[in-house]
């Protein structure tokens, strides 16, 4: 169920007692796993359709357990498990009435997440310096575990350099090129391709929805901040989502059942995507949201799906400008934001065009940032 904490490691099972074909899958001998990267050297089809533990013989410290060694049936495959792994491995407990599960999140849907409305963000922002972000393991591991729990970090005195959000990127993943270049520039543009580069209120979107995949994380550096309004706002979807799942557990439905057309077109392009605006994992959690005002697309559906669709986007959308529920700051010269764009949706103010105003801004991936946040977690560990 979503929100329910990770269950903690249950003592080691025994051999005996465990799924057959999972615990033969799982050998971790060198025939059966090439012992220089632990990948897998065989297909699930050349195992034994019915595999059944022969003998389990307990091993001690000084026959290298704690563990067991396994003679399968009926090939005589041997295997060795150590306690530790069985421990750590050991199947979960489902949740009393849930078809499937429990929840052991992957770190991208509510169960690994701190929803938040901007109250509970008052007064503790996640930040970190740019000095203190690159120069410290321990600050660099909480600003990233921060984007994952909370949806973003703001990086404070970051340099103002032409094109350093790119670099910033690069501290915990891959820059994702687009259509837009690899970084693009937020200002007043004579002939704009898109709404972000006037001087328009932007109402809260998660941008590029008419691409999939779609960037899963966005960056925004502040380079200049002098115009008159151009205030920064955040929303958290996934808190959004889950208002609409209690207050009308119906409309959440609609909403993550029907597909959505999103479509954006320039001189040099075509980008269509169709994706609900409320995506679920296979548990039924809340995975991805996909909001943009600007370039839904218009549907083509049975009239009787437009209508339940309307109004349920309708409802979502009021949810999604509830003042409560919207994180307003104001990005000054240096301030670097980063944001999940799969839950966190982005707003500004409208701001005066002869005022002087130039972000850049440029995509990348959750996956990057997951792994590296991993390999700093592993670092910290050893440390
Ligand atoms: C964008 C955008 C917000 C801003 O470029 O995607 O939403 O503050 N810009 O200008
Ligand atoms: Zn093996
Ligand atoms: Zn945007």
């Amino acid at each position: 169920m979503p929100g329910t904490p990770t269950a903690a490691p249950a003592p080691a099972p025994v051999p005996a007692d465990l799924p057959a074909l999972w615990l033969r899958d799982n050998c971790p001998c060198t025939e059966c796993r090439d012992p220089r990267n632990g990948q897998k050297l065989f297909q699930i089809t050349e195992l034994p359709a019915h595999p059944a533990v022969g003998e389990a013989r307990s091993l001690t410290a000084a026959d290298g357990g704690p563990g067991w060694q396994v003679r399968w049936e009926p090939d005589g495959h041997l295997s060795h498990y150590a306690d530790a792994w069985l421990a750590e491995h050991a199947p979960l407990t489902p949740a009393p009435g849930a078809a499937a599960g429990p929840a052991v999140g992957d770190g991208r849907t509510e169960t690994d997440k701190e929803l938040w409305a901007a109250a509970d963000l008052a007064g503790r922002l996640p930040e970190a310096d740019w000095d203190a972000y690159t120069s410290s393991r321990e600050v660099r591991e909480q600003a990233l575990a921060d984007v994952v729990r909370l949806g973003f970090v703001l990086l404070r005195d970051v340099p103002c350099r032409d094109r350093m959000v790119l670099d910033v990127a690069r501290t915990f993943g891959f820059v994702r090129e687009t259509n837009y270049g690899e970084l693009f520039e937020v200002r007043v543009e004579a002939d704009p391709n898109n709404l972000a580069f006037t001087g328009a209120r932007i109402t809260p979107h998660t941008d590029n929805p008419y691409r999939d995949p779609v960037p899963t994380l966005q960056l925004l550096h502040c380079l200049t901040n002098e115009a008159r309004g151009g205030d920064s706002g955040l929303v958290d979807g996934f808190h959004a989502a889950a208002l609409l799942r209690a207050q009308d557990p119906e409309a959440f439905a609609v909403l993550t059942r029907v597909p959505v057309d999103f479509a954006f077109a320039d001189a040099r392009t075509e980008l269509r995507a169709q994706r609900p605006l409320i995506d679920v994992d296979p548990l039924g959690r809340i995975r991805e949201i996909r909001f943009n005002n600007r370039s839904i697309a218009t549907l083509r559906q049975p009239a009787s799906v437009l209508e339940e669709f309307y109004d349920a986007y309708r409802t979502f959308a009021e949810l999604l400008q509830r003042p409560s529920l919207q994180l307003d700051f104001r990005l000054a010269p240096g301030d670097c934001v980063v944001f999940d764009n799969t839950r966190l949706l982005h707003a500004r103010t409208a701001f005066a065009e002869s005022g002087a105003r130039h972000l850049q801004g440029t995509y990348a991936d959750l996956d990057g940032l997951l792994s590296s946040l991993a390999v700093l977690r592993r670092e910290g560990a050893r440390a």
